[in-house]
């Protein structure tokens, strides 16, 4: 059976844990192939007596809450172990079965002087911060690129981890003491912590490509769920203002081990509006009360830090974008009922620069710093749509701003998100084959 993959098309926090969620039921298998805790999904599911349980994933795969699923940490994840048994734990004590997750063996491992360095850079960048979530994510990608690196696999030879994590401290060490004024990290102490987790560890770690592609010959289903989204990708993104891994369709490949010809279909998921979370540029952004009304309405403040998220409308150019560098074969568009109320509802369709239009990204990252949305004005609509389940339900300029977006972004619209709940959606077209 073939491989699907899930993007968030804009910057993050798209409701990307809920439709993993809501595929849950129907897949076999959900890798995480990409990131760490950086990441933060949501994810509300509704009792029969009405009641909601909200679950906040950071580490783990979405499917996770699903019992019949095979949640998998690839090879392309940066796995900060602490974390990891915290929130193992924390799902198991509210009964959630979380005994068949697999790590890949691949797999790095957030060290922590990569959490301090993280914080200090970002502190000595002053204004030229990043605005990172201060997880040790950059630091630690870019010890894998470095190849200093620790892998999963490290935990399991004491000799190699001693060896490895001496070699990375002995320049860390002095980066952290004479360029950022702090402590150095005592290699015997990290050893030690590391070597703590390793016989819990023991038994999830594989080489899950190996069990991955073993799986797909027997006709499972497997979704490969994306952190962070198209424009925070290292590559594709508003590069430096990204995070350090690849988030697109393209990295589920390599963050899982799972060749190009297995996949099958790209889902991408898309806010009816813009967010975003931290530093960088961002066309649409509103500085106004119809923001506020946005972060307030849907709730936008960060499942990881807490921080306020930056609002904003639909821009196309970058849905265009996103289904461009992606091969979106289905966008879901979540939140929609987030802008029920609006008298009007902007949608940019394009930007200015310096009195030239631009129908796609510009190529240069000071033009997209430049770009002036130009927009397009829907009519809005009053009814509470929350309880639509079929897009002839929709009210119709609801349904008038859907097809205008599907048309400007190139790719149809197979979903539509209308509440934070796990039943909460309009299903236009089937997701999986
Ligand atoms: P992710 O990082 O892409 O998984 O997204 P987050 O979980 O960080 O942020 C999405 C937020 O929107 C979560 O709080 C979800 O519960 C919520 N959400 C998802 N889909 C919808 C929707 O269609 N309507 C509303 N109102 N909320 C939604
Ligand atoms: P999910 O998976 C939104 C942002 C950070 C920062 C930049 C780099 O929930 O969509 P990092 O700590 O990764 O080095 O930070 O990327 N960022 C996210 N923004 N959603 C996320 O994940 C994010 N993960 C990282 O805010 O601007
Ligand atoms: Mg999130």
């Amino acid at each position: 059976m073939p491989a699907i993959v899930l993007v968030g098309a804009q910057w993050g926090d798209e409701g990307k844990g809920k439709a993993t969620d809501l595929m849950g039921g129907d897949v076999d298998y959900v890798v995480k192939f990409n990131g760490g805790n950086n990441a933060g999904h949501t994810v509300v599911i509704e009792g029969e007596d009405g009641t909601r349980e909200k679950y906040a994933l950071h580490l783990l795969p979405s499917g996770i809450l699903t019992p019949t699923v095979t949640p998998v940490i690839g090879n392309g994840v940066v796995v900060d172990l602490e974390v990891l048994f915290e929130e193992l734990d924390g799902l198991q004590a509210r009964g959630v079965d979380t005994s068949r997750l697999v790590v890949s063996a691949n797999a790095h491992v957030i060290a922590p002087y990569n959490r301090t360095l993280d914080k200090v850079t970002e502190r000595f960048l002053g204004a030229r911060r990043i605005g990172t979530t201060g997880r040790g994510i950059g630091p630690t990608y870019a010890d894998k690129m470095n190849r200093v690196g620790i892998r999963i696999q490290d935990l399991f030879d004491e000799g190699i981890l001693r060896q490895k994590v001496e070699a990375a401290l002995a320049l860390k060490n002095q980066v952290l003491v004479k360029i950022y004024n702090t402590r150095a990290a005592e290699a015997d102490r990290v050893v030690d912590e590391l070597l703590g987790y390793a016989e819990r560890l023991r038994p999830m770690v594989a080489d899950t490509s190996l069990v991955l592609e073993q799986a797909l010959d027997a006709g499972a289903n497997v979704l490969l769920e994306a952190g962070q989204a198209t424009l925070l990708d290292v590559d594709h993104g508003t590069y430096p203002f990204v995070t350090s891994s690849s988030a697109t369709a393209g990295g589920a490949c390599t963050g899982s081990g799972i060749p190009p010809t297995r996949v099958s279909r790209v889902i991408a998921i898309l806010k009816a509006y813009t967010t975003r979370v931290g530093e960088g540029p961002f066309p649409t952004e509103l500085f106004d009360d119809d923001g506020e009304t946005l972060r307030s309405v849907g709730a936008e403040y960060g499942t990881t830090t807490g921080r306020p998220r930056r609002c904003g409308w639909m821009d196309t150019v970058i849905g265009r974008y996103a289904n461009r560098v992606n091969g979106v074969t289905d966008f879901v568009i979540t939140k929609l009922d987030v802008l029920t109320g609006f008298e009007k509802v902007p949608v940019c369709v394009a930007y200015e620069v310096d009195g030239v239009r631009h129908d796609e990204m510009p190529v240069n990252q000071t033009d997209f710093h430049h770009a002036r949305p130009v927009y397009e004005q829907l009519d809005g609509w009053s009814e509470d749509i929350s309880g639509c389940r079929t897009f002839d339900e929709l009210p119709a300029a609801a349904q008038s701003y859907v097809l205008r977006v599907e048309e400007l972004i190139g790719a149809r619209v197979s979903a539509i998100g209308v509440g934070p709940g796990r039943h909460e959606i309009i299903q236009r077209h089937p997701l999986l084959d």
